[in-house]
């Protein structure tokens, strides 16, 4: 089985799914029409719903039926058929009829879905029956998924959970005493010794899948919404006014111009990897676009922007010097660029599968990968001897898929990796040999950290559990980063 944490659990999504519909019915709709007083509008109502529904099939690239609907103009230019709107009858409107049909054109297709619901469709038929009218100030040749971006409007996560949220990303504060945990729309803050909760930032981000502190003590994050957006920003997790959320000090990430920093890069769809320079001065990022990009932190350019992997980009890692940026794809390769040639001057072929994620040796000889065949290979990062790429060491142990790995840079170097087999595991990436292996998830483990001390190292899993041990391998602390949310006992599974 292959759970994907890039994509939704499916009754996860329908209770958040379902508790938003609550939300939804208990607050009275402010931001949008809805067809209240002001009409049902085309963007913020309609669109939405074509979106999720239909957008799949009718975008730019697919056109099902000739039809085109991500543009306003492409919409109402129709596919095979006319229009499918007439302006002020519903009735006589062919997406009404498609939509309500019991035949073989319904749609979406029955193959592809249930029907939309009741009040969708009235919603729509009632905006055509209104004039079918384009919001002012949205031109008719632009892309409604760009338009309905800039027009979303983060959620406030929830006071508490019944539900645990996966966690991507986990990163300890600069002084190793705190853990920031990716939440839902939300950055945690807990006490890395006892587990309290000690603030909550909330994010645009749905998600966030890589996180790293700056030298400066800001907190540099990439995330998204699938298939919505993807964006890196910076914040200062310290900063801003703070409220009590669920009994716990929040912070609004989203509008707070002293909490979030910084955007450095909106895409549409996830970024699922981040690295900082050792300087502090670069930021890269790969994600679902292919795309490797370098950033100027202080400017906030892109200085590079270079496409090459075949497939989403799942890690990067900055050789010490910030020249060269190691990556890593699900299309099964590691590679290297060397940043100022704006050259690829290795693809690492070995581990013939998803390579999830990268890293460095402090001293730039070496790049470390790892991915779902569980084993993680150190390969020669310079070109010393033409041995670029030459296999040194492979470390064996994980059973399962490694998601990720995580570098201490101090004396004695360490590297930390998690796993589909619900271990954390310790090595030293000099000598290639194992130190540690730490139990004790019940769930997959997705992101792993070493505090900047290289005291502690803590793994956070797919049922939202963190865990923290010391480098010996002591246990500290267990806990669920999911606000509110009380994890049952759980029987240990009978031999
Ligand atoms: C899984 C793919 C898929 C999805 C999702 C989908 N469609 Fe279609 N659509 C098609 C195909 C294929 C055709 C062509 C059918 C034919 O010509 O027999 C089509 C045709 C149409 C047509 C007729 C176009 C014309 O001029 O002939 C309309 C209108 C339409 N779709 C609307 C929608 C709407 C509205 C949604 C969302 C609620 C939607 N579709 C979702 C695949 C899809």
């Amino acid at each position: 089985m292959i759970r994907n944490r890039f994509s939704c659990y499916c009754i996860l999504c329908a209770l958040f799914g379902l508790a938003l519909v609550m939300l939804l019915i208990v607050t009275p709709t402010t931001a949008h029409g809805q067809g209240g007083k002001g009409g049902v509008s085309f963007i913020n109502d309609v669109a939405p719903i074509l979106q999720k529904n239909c957008f799949a099939c009718h975008d730019a690239k697919k056109k099902k039926g000739k039809l085109e609907m991500t543009t306003w103009e492409a919409f109402r230019k129709g596919g095979s058929r006319e229009d499918p709107i007439v302006p002020g009858k519903s009735g006589e409107s062919g997406i009404i009829k498609v939509l309500t049909s019991n035949d073989t054109d319904r749609m979406p297709p029955k193959d592809a879905g249930e029907s939309l619901k009741k009040d969708q469709i009235a919603l729509i038929a009632k905006w055509i029956d209104e004039g079918a009218k384009l919001d002012a100030g949205i031109d008719k040749k632009a892309d409604l998924v760009r338009e309905l971006r800039v027009r979303f409007v983060a959620p406030q996560p929830l006071v508490s959970y019944k539900f645990p949220a996966l966690i991507n990303a986990i990163a300890f504060t600069p002084d190793s005493k705190k853990l920031v945990v990716g939440g839902n729309h939300e950055l945690t803050v807990w006490d890395a010794a006892t587990g309290q909760p000690i603030r909550r930032i909330f994010t645009r981000a749905e998600r966030a899948h890589a996180m790293q502190f700056m030298p400066d003590g800001k907190l540099a994050v990439a995330g998204g919404r699938p298939g919505q957006e993807g964006d890196v920003r910076i914040y200062d997790i310290n900063a801003g006014t703070a409220k009590a959320h669920g009994g716990v000090p929040s912070v609004d990430g989203v509008n707070d111009k002293t909490v979030f920093l910084k955007e450095l890069l909106q895409v549409e769809d996830s970024i699922l990897a981040l690295a900082v320079s050792n300087d502090g001065k670069k930021i890269a990022a790969g994600g679902t676009d292919r795309m490797v990009r370098v950033f100027d932190v202080a400017s906030g350019m892109t200085e590079h922007a270079v496409e090459n992997h075949a497939d989403w980009i799942l890690g990067v890692a900055f050789t010490p010097d910030a020249t060269r940026v190691a990556t890593a794809s699900r299309d099964k390769t590691a590679k290297l660029w060397d940043l100022k040639g704006k050259e690829s001057l290795l693809t690492f072929p070995d581990h013939q599968n998803i390579v999830n994620n990268v890293a460095m040796t402090p001293d730039g000889v070496f790049g470390l990968s790892a991915g779902e065949d569980g084993t993680i290979r150190i390969w020669q990062a310079t070109d010393k001897a033409k041995a670029i790429g030459k296999v040194t060491k492979s470390m064996a142990g994980h059973g399962k898929a490694v998601f990720r790995l995580a570098s201490y840079n101090g004396a004695k170097p360490l590297v930390a990796s998690c796993s589909a087999d619900m271990s954390v595991r310790l090595w030293d990436p000099i000598g290639g040999v194992a130190l540690k292996t730490l139990t004790g998830h019940t769930d997959w483990v997705y992101a792993v950290a070493i505090s900047p001390d290289g005291q502690f190292v803590a793994g956070g899993a797919a049922n939202g559990e963190v865990r923290v041990w010391k480098t010996d391998g002591t246990a500290v602390v267990n806990f669920n980063a999911t606000p509110g949310y009380v994890a049952p006992k759980i029987e240990t599974p009978k031999k």
